[in-house]
């Protein structure tokens, strides 16, 4: 199935404990632009540099540039679907859309490595670009996202989750490449575990100890697992997530870190136009009753080869 030859970056790399989400914005000014033209090849040699000191840390970073970025740091030619992040829903549950140029998602076993990688990438950045969020995220208990539901369980594997993740012919230039939309949310906790389990799995659509989905007879159609199971041409579309938990318990601050990768915007839009605004219209995600998204961008990232070669653009 492998449809391109380009190497992509490490989308598709296994699961980790911790990671690192940045979101920059560039610079005003040539010198801004040129000196991210220029990391653009330091990336792989730094994450190398960093990675090789622990065996099995498996450390990886992926790397993503926003539509609001993409013509002034590398001009023509430009990712086919690259756009700026739509956002859906009403005003009191909205998918919002934040600033953001540069997003780096940098992942190992252990935070000091993705700690490491984070601080020499930022240096290698200088003063080119200003970051607008950081978080820093954990795997919480046996792969449970920080409201107690084990996260990730239907991700598509192996040379599945790269059919859904890596762009092929639709986009020759960019083969390899992929789409990540991130979006940072925020639980009323409270609220939360004010419900009972069984209330709580019908948000969901699974079962909270066991992680198996509930039958159909008794599965809202308005549960998050119904809302983002997305069919085109009576086959499964998938997208590759990597939610992280985060939070800060002595401020009360308890959140997940969205991030969903696809080989083009589409059904990730989808799955939010199905949370926010409701499928129909109006039967939106419980979820969103007890979670607030603060933040939203969406990226391309391209293979490694082209983000190599990026260094040699002009704007
Ligand atoms: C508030 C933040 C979110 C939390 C806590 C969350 C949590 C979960 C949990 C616990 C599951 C069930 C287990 C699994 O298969 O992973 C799940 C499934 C899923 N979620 Fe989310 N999610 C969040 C946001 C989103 C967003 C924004 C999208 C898409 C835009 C999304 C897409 C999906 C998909 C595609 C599935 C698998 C559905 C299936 O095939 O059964 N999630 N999520």
């Amino acid at each position: 199935m492998p449809e391109s030859t380009a190497e992509p970056q490490a989308v598709c790399s296994p699961i980790t404990r911790s990671a690192i989400f940045i979101v920059a914005t560039l610079k005003p000014g040539p010198e801004a632009a040129e000196r991210v033209r220029g990391w653009c090849a330091d990336v792989a040699g730094l994450t190398r540099s960093v990675g090789k000191r622990v065996p099995g840390g498996n450390l990886s970073c992926v790397c993503g540039f926003a539509d609001s970025a993409w013509d002034r740091l590398f001009g023509d030619p430009r990712p086919a679907a690259l756009h700026p992040f739509r956002e859906f829903g009403p005003e009191q549950r909205r998918a919002l859309a934040t600033p953001g140029d540069l997003l780096l998602h940098i992942r190992a076993e252990h935070m000091d490595l993705c700690f490491e990688l984070a601080t020499q990438l930022m240096a290698a950045l200088g003063d080119a670009v200003t970051v607008v969020d950081e978080v820093q995220g954990f795997r919480y208990f046996d792969m449970r996202s920080i409201i107690g539901f084990v996260d990730g369980t239907e991700n598509p594997v192996g040379r599945k989750a790269e059919h859904f993740t890596l762009i092929g012919a639709e986009d020759p230039a960019f083969s390899a490449g992929s789409y990540v939309l991130v979006q940072k949310y925020l639980h009323n906790m409270q609220a939360w575990n004010a419900l009972t389990v069984e209330a709580q799995e019908r948000v969901i659509g699974r079962s909270k100890l066991a992680d198996i989905e509930l039958d159909e007879s008794v599965k809202p159609s308005c549960s998050h697992s119904a809302l983002t199971v997305l069919e085109q041409d009576g086959e499964e579309v998938k997208i590759l997530r990597d939610n992280m938990p985060f939070g800060r318990p002595g401020a009360g601050e308890f959140g997940t870190y969205f991030i969903g990768y696809a080989r083009s915007p589409e059904p990730i839009e989808q799955m939010l136009e199905n949370m926010f605004v409701g499928k129909p219209a109006g039967n939106y995600d419980r979820l969103l009753d007890f979670s607030t998204a603060v933040s939203g961008g969406l990226f391309f990232v391209p293979s490694a080869d082209v983000l190599e070669a990026l260094a040699e653009r002009t704007g």
